[in-house]
C-alpha cells in the first residue's frame, strides 16, 4: 500500500506512488475521466480518475460519489503547473470510506444563487469546510501564535484568569448572569482585574481567552462570546501604554502578512493598507478627535459623548493607519480608570481604532492606583464593595502607576481578512439571539 501523505507536502513525492485521504471538493464528470478535487485539511488537489487505469468497480465508485464524501485515493503525484496547487494525481486505486448523503446541504446552488446567512449559520458546522472559511481560521490561529509569540519575547508572563466571577469589571449592562450554586455569578467580562493582581507576582502578565458581553444588539461587529488578549504592566504610565500597543499590534499585523498570504489571497484581501501598519501610529486627544468630526459630518457631536460606530468611522477615515484616540471623558469610560491630574474629567485612557471602517480594536488605559480614589469610584459607580475588597487591596500593598489594555481578537481579525461582519472570524459564533450550532 503506498504511504499517504498530506497534500501540502506533495512537493517532496513528485514521481511517486502515494495516497491521499480527504474529502471530495469538487467532481467533474467527463466520461471515462472524472476530475475530483480532494480536500485533507493541508490544501486541495484535483486527482484525475482514468476508467483503464483502475479495476471497474471503484471507477464506478468514483463516477458516483457525493460531495464531501470521505475517500482514500492513490496514484501516481506529478507536477501539473496548469492545475490549482501544481500537482496532480494519477488516480490508480479509489476508496470510499463515508459515502456523504446527497445532496450536501452547502453545495453550490443549480441556479447559481448564494445561500442566504442564516442558512449559513444553522449549517456552521459545515460551512466551515468552505475555502473561505478555512481561510479565515488559519488566519485567526497564526493571530493568535503572533499575539503569544510577541507577549512571550517581551517580558510578559501568561497567566489565566478565571472565567466564573462574582462582580462586573466592565459596566453592569452587558452581563451575563449565572448561578454559582446558590449564589449570582457572572461569566467575565475581561480578565483586567486579575491581571492587576498577577501584576503583582509578575511585573508584565496577560491574559487571553473567551470574554463574555450580553450585548443586546445585532452589529457587525459585536459577539456575546470573542477572545480578548489583555497585557498588563507595572511602573507604566499612558504614553508607554500607547508605545507597546502600537508595537504589538504592528508585529501582529505584519506577522501575519508574512506567513498566510495565500490565505489572505483566497479573501481577496488589498494587502497595501496593511502593508503601512508599522510604528508610529498618530495619536489625538478625545478634544481633538471631536473637532475632527465636527468637521466631518458631525456638527453637532457633544463634548463628553462616546464615540458610535459610525464616529469611529469618520474619525479613521482621516488616517492610513490605525489611530490613538486618548483622554476620554470620565462619565463615558469604566470605573478603575485614572482620570487626568490635570483635567479630571477626563481618563487617561487610549483606544485604537483601526483604519478602513473597522473600529475600536484596542481599548486600554492607565488604573487608579490610590486606594481612597478608587474607593470612591466604585461607590460613585454604586458596585458593592465587598465584592471588590481585594482589588481595594492591591491599593494597599505595594501599589504604583500601572496601565494594560485588552485586544479583541476577532476584530483585528475582520481588519486583516476585510471581513463584512464578525460572524466569520468565530468558528461556532455566539451572536445576538443565536447560539446555535
Ligand atoms: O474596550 P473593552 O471593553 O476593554 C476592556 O474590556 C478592558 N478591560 C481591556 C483592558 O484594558 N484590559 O474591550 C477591549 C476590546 C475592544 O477594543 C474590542 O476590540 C473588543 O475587546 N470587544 C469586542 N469584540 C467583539 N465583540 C464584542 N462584543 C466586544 N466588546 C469588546
Ligand atoms: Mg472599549
Amino acid at each position: 500500500m503506498s504511504t499517504t501523505i498530506k497534500i501540502n507536502q506533495a512537493a517532496h513525492h513528485v514521481g511517486q506512488d502515494v495516497a491521499l485521504t480527504g474529502w471530495v471538493q469538487k467532481r467533474a464528470d467527463k466520461g471515462k475521466l472524472q476530475f475530483i478535487t480532494l480536500r485533507d485539511g493541508s490544501g486541495a488537489m484535483q486527482c484525475v480518475v482514468f476508467k483503464k487505469n483502475l479495476p471497474e468497480e471503484q471507477f464506478d465508485a468514483a463516477r458516483h460519489i457525493t460531495l464531501e464524501s470521505a475517500v482514500r485515493i492513490s496514484g501516481g503525484l506529478r507536477a501539473e503547473p496548469r492545475a490549482p496547487g501544481g500537482y496532480e494525481l494519477d488516480a490508480t486505486a479509489f476508496e470510499v470510506i463515508s459515502r456523504a448523503a446527497d445532496p450536501y446541504p452547502l453545495a453550490p446552488k443549480r441556479d447559481g444563487g448564494e445561500h442566504g446567512t442564516d442558512f449559513l449559520l444553522n449549517h456552521r458546522h459545515l460551512w466551515l469546510r468552505d475555502p473561505r472559511q478555512i481561510a479565515i481560521l488559519r488566519i485567526r490561529a497564526t493571530l493568535i501564535k503572533a499575539i503569544r509569540d510577541w507577549l512571550d519575547g517581551h517580558g510578559f508572563t501568561l497567566v489565566d484568569t478565571p472565567i466564573i466571577t462574582p462582580a462586573a469589571a466592565e459596566g453592569t449592562t452587558n452581563l451575563f448572569a449565572t448561578k454559582y450554586f446558590d449564589e449570582p455569578a457572572y461569566l467575565a467580562q475581561t480578565g483586567q482585574l486579575y491581571s492587576e493582581a498577577t501584576i503583582g507576582a509578575f511585573g508584565r502578565v496577560y491574559c487571553f481567552g473567551p470574554t463574555f458581553r450580553a450585548e443586546k444588539s445585532d452589529t457587525r461587529r459585536h459577539a456575546m462570546e470573542f477572545w480578548m488578549v489583555e497585557p498588563e504592566m507595572a511602573f507604566t504610565e499612558l504614553d508607554e501604554n500607547m508605545e507597546v500597543i502600537e508595537q504589538f499590534v504592528s508585529y501582529c499585523i505584519q506577522t501575519v502578512l508574512a506567513q498566510r498570504a495565500d490565505d489572505l489571497a483566497v479573501l481577496g484581501r488589498d494587502l497595501t493598507h496593511l502593508q503601512n501598519v508599522v510604528p508610529p501610529f498618530p495619536r489625538i486627544h478625545y478634544d481633538d478627535a471631536v473637532k475632527l468630526l465636527h468637521a466631518n459630518g458631525y456638527p453637532d457631536f457633544p463634548w463628553g459623548e462616546d464615540f458610535g460606530a459610525p464616529h469611529e468611522d469618520a474619525i479613521s477615515a482621516q488616517f492610513d493607519k490605525p489611530v490613538f484616540v486618548h483622554h476620554y471623558p470620565r462619565a463615558v469610560k469604566a470605573f478603575y480608570m485614572q482620570p487626568d491630574p490635570e483635567r479630571p474629567e477626563t481618563v487617561l485612557a487610549c483606544d485604537l481604532i483601526a483604519p478602513e471602517g473597522y473600529g475600536e480594536i484596542v481599548g486600554g488605559s492607565q488604573r487608579m492606583h490610590d486606594y481612597q480614589v478608587l474607593l470612591d469610584a466604585i461607590d460613585a459607580h454604586k458596585l458593592p464593595r465587598e465584592a471588590y475588597e481585594w482589588y481595594l487591596d492591591l491599593r494597599q500593598y505595594g501599589s504604583q502607576p500601572h496601565s494594560g489594555f485588552g485586544m479583541g481578537l476577532e476584530r483585528v481579525l475582520m481588519w486583516l481578512g476585510g471581513l463584512p461582519h464578525i460572524r466569520e472570524a468565530l468558528p461556532f459564533p455566539r451572536l445576538y439571539r443565536r447560539y446555535y450550532p
